[in-house]
């Protein structure tokens, strides 16, 4: 037998492990590290404080509202866990508005580290530009718009990673449904009843005709795509020939118009 890959190892250094460990153990991924799929460790920031009041913060030099996480702590709390003997999982990810934007593809990248990796969150108006500059390896934002913390914006890369690692979700999807809605948003889902207040599931779906249901789906999810978000359908290079011939089958010509085809 192929020898079982270890747990998937995540390091968050933050100012609020808690607030990690909770969403955590709370959801599926809480299974996920009890049956031994995930390795996720928090770490407290404020552990390395040195100082009587065990700050981890401080005003910026050349003025300016709000308080700067300081390096100290930092470089202290990241280099002591990598000097244990575990060590930690790099690349050190700082979690910040102004890094790359973090979506699937880049959960796909980070999911593919067989290492795993770690995540430091910002707090305050920001993190003191050595840490960027000297002990991170790169930086990363889950949208433009500004949270108080990186806390928020850790858990987004730590569940959307997690789900992607084999065992973690349960039910794993075959590679080839994943490919085949690469790149385009989800087609409606439908559970029981059949008939709600008087809204009724599309009959395709009750037809037990598996060609039907996956066609109809596919539809379902190039009309939504194109009508939602016709960003997503240019960055994959527009409709196929294909595509396009189902949608003129489904009637969807003028959407079709709408969007510069035919
Ligand atoms: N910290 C504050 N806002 C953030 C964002 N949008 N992405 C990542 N980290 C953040």
């Amino acid at each position: 037998m192929a020898p079982s890959p270890g747990p998937f190892r995540i390091d968050v250094f933050t100012l609020f492990p808690e607030v990690i460990d909770h969403y955590v153990d709370a959801s599926i991924l809480g299974r996920a590290r009890v049956q031994g799929y995930l390795d996720i460790r928090t770490h407290d920031v404020r552990d390395a404080a040195t100082g009587p009041h065990r700050s981890v913060d401080d005003a910026p030099f050349g003025g300016g509202a709000g308080m700067v996480l300081a390096p100290d702590p930092v470089f202290a709390s990241v280099e002591s866990v990598a000097a244990s003997e575990e060590g930690m999982p790099r690349p050190l990810v700082l979690l910040t508005p102004s890094g790359r934007r973090f979506d699937q593809r880049e959960a796909h990248r980070l999911a593919d580290l067989e290492g795993g990796f770690s995540l430091l969150c910002g707090r305050y108006e920001g993190v003191d530009q050595r840490v960027a500059d000297h002990l991170v390896d790169e930086e990363l934002s889950v949208g433009d718009y500004v949270l108080a913390g990186g806390e928020l914006a850790a858990l987004v890369v730590v569940e959307s990673v997690a789900r992607l690692v084999p065992g973690v979700l349960g039910n794993e999807r075959s590679a080839d449904e994943e490919s085949f809605s690469a790149g385009l948003l989800e087609y409606p889902q439908f559970t029981r009843p059949a008939s709600f207040r008087g809204w009724e599931v599309p009959d395709v779906l009750r037809s037990g005709d598996h060609g039907r249901v996956e066609e109809w789906r596919r539809v379902q999810s190039l009309v939504r795509t194109l009508r939602l978000r016709p960003d997503l359908v240019e960055a994959r290079g527009g409709l196929s020939d294909q595509e396009v011939r189902l949608l003129v089958e489904h009637d969807e010509v003028q959407l079709l118009r709408d969007h510069g085809y035919h």
